[in-house]
């Protein structure tokens, strides 16, 4: 297995895909995805345009659907959820799709929707994805942070560092065998210094700031959690994610 990391949709190449590649936005969706499926949500389903998830969520009865829209930070008026995790227990959204459109992190999905298999990852799965790397051995996986607009995101790089760690801890491979380039390094190494303090970790990035001007320190403590939800988001086509169940 070849590990790649790359911090943002517009560092990812264009002219190749992986045979795995993992969508992450630790702040907040790929958090809010994982709740989702592990509270009983029938799928997510991701757009990055808000027209759009209107228009297709139309086609699905109202008591199975959930409208989530998210854009700086904040809920958009109409929508039944912004995209805060904790807004999804199982009275919500059991039984119910997710249509979802966010600033960075569908477009973080979108990006490698093309690949063979796709999963999303956070802190709260992280052990999850790490699991069904080591079953599945896949040659090549790809981690891909969401950032923020074209910029890096602590958070992201650090849950991609905190996979990468996982997995030379639970296998052969030394660091050079594993990484495929550099970030990987650097992910794992910034994992390192902070995985016992990831919520300080979010004061410090800008997203974190963000997310705390807006009243959400309870939704960053709830991401900084690390294996806190046994649930897998794998991609069953382009834009929908189910839970897998493992054969
Ligand atoms: C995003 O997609 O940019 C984030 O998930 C934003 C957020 O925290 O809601």
């Amino acid at each position: 297995m070849k590990l790649f990391v790359y911090h943002t949709p517009e560092l990812t190449p264009t002219d190749n895909v992986p045979e795995c590649a993992i969508a992450v936005d630790v702040l907040r969706a790929t958090t809010t995805m994982a709740t989702v499926l592990a509270s009983g949500g029938e799928a997510v389903q991701v757009f990055s345009d808000l027209d759009q998830l209107i228009q297709q969520s139309e086609s699905w009865p109202d008591e199975k659907r959930l409208r989530a829209g998210e854009r700086g930070g904040a809920k958009v008026p109409g929508f039944d959820l912004g995209n805060s995790p904790l807004d999804c227990t199982p009275e919500i959204v059991e039984g119910r799709r997710l249509f979802i459109s966010t600033t960075n992190g569908t477009r973080a999905l979108q990006r490698v929707q093309d690949a063979k298999i796709v999963l999303t990852a956070a802190f709260t799965n992280r052990a999850a994805v790490v699991r069904y790397l080591l079953e599945k051995q896949p040659e090549t996986v790809w981690i891909v942070g969401s950032g923020w607009e074209g910029s890096f995101s602590l958070e992201d790089t650090a849950c991609a560092g905190a996979i990468a760690h996982s997995v030379v801890q639970q296998t052969n491979l030394s660091l050079d065998e594993l990484a495929g380039n550099d970030e990987v390094i650097s992910a794992i190494a910034l994992y390192c210094q902070w995985q016992d303090n990831l919520l300080e970790l979010f004061h410090h990035a800008s997203h974190g700031k963000r997310l705390l001007r807006l009243d959400c320190l309870e939704d960053l403590k709830y991401c900084s959690q690390i294996d806190i939800l046994d649930v897998l988001p794998i991609q069953q086509e382009p834009g929908v994610l189910k839970k897998h169940i493992s054969s």
